[in-house]
């Protein structure tokens, strides 16, 4: 095994969380937490980006902060919950240079399959990195989480890793996993983690690549299944309906 995961799989026991701050089902689940903690710890991963802002977000400033370099970019569709993360964030105490950044989520063409991705400006997260670290906790509700690698991935140091969460649910994550063997191949090297929370997907970037194109039937599919999303996030309720803004 990969030495910075069986690294942080010897010491994730020892990184407590505390029941009080946590937020909840939503969140990352609290193992997951302390991997994602140990993870960093062990690779010494300073610049980090993540898709999905919340309770993970203070436990990776916490994790960098102290570290020269630091820098966290953590993206979230919903104003409401990236204002909660950072408010949460500025009154932990935590020193780490931290942005929050609201992108609403959009259909986007990847070659021949349409997928739903955070709007952001061409070049951004390329112009930002590159990252040591990225987690993928967002979009939620199986909307997809194909794209946010697809955009994510050139801003990613080789020999950065990629952590996805919900990496044990079968048409979601798992098809996700699938689809990025399939368009980088050898450039990346994925490492189930099943036992961790909902699953943890692990992904070491060995080197930069663009993605394979993808046989038409499957592209269709995958583009179905987008439709799909959207339609379930136009009927979302409250907070996400008013904030996610298809364009
Ligand atoms: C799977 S959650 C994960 C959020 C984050 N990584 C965490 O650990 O809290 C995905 C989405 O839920 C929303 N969210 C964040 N915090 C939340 C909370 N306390 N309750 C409900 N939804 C939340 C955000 O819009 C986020 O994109």
């Amino acid at each position: 095994m990969n030495q910075y995961i069986s690294a942080a799989l010897a010491e994730m026991d020892k990184i407590v969380i505390s029941k009080l701050e946590h937020t909840g089902s939503r969140a990352l689940d609290p193992s997951s937490c302390c991997f994602l903690a140990a993870f960093i710890r062990a690779t010494g991963a300073r610049k980090v980006l993540e898709f999905g802002s919340g309770f993970s977000s203070l436990m990776i400033a916490r994790e960098i902060g102290a570290f020269e370099g630091n820098y966290l970019l953590s993206i979230d569709d919903s104003r409401y919950y990236s204002d909660l993360a950072r408010e949460s964030f500025e009154n932990s105490g935590a020193q780490a240079r931290v942005q929050f950044r609201v992108a609403p989520l959009r259909p986007k063409f990847y070659g021949s399959r349409l997928l739903l991705s955070y709007c952001l400006p061409k070049g951004l997260l390329e112009a930002l990195g590159p990252f040591d670290l990225v987690l993928i906790d967002a979009p939620y509700n199986g909307c997809g989480r194909e794209a946010v690698l697809y955009d994510a991935f050139p801003a990613v140091s080789p020999g950065g890793y990629i952590i996805l969460d919900d990496a044990n649910r079968e048409n979601m994550e798992k098809a996700d996993v699938r689809s990025w063997r399939a368009a980088y191949g050898d450039a990346i090297r994925p490492v189930l983690l099943e036992g961790i929370g909902k699953g943890l997907n692990v992904i070491e970037k060995l080197e930069d690549a663009h993605p394979a194109p993808f046989p038409v039937a499957d592209s269709l599919l995958a583009s179905v299944k987008t439709l799909r999303s959207m339609g379930c996030l136009l009927l979302s309720p409250k907070e996400k309906k008013t904030d996610v803004n298809i364009q």
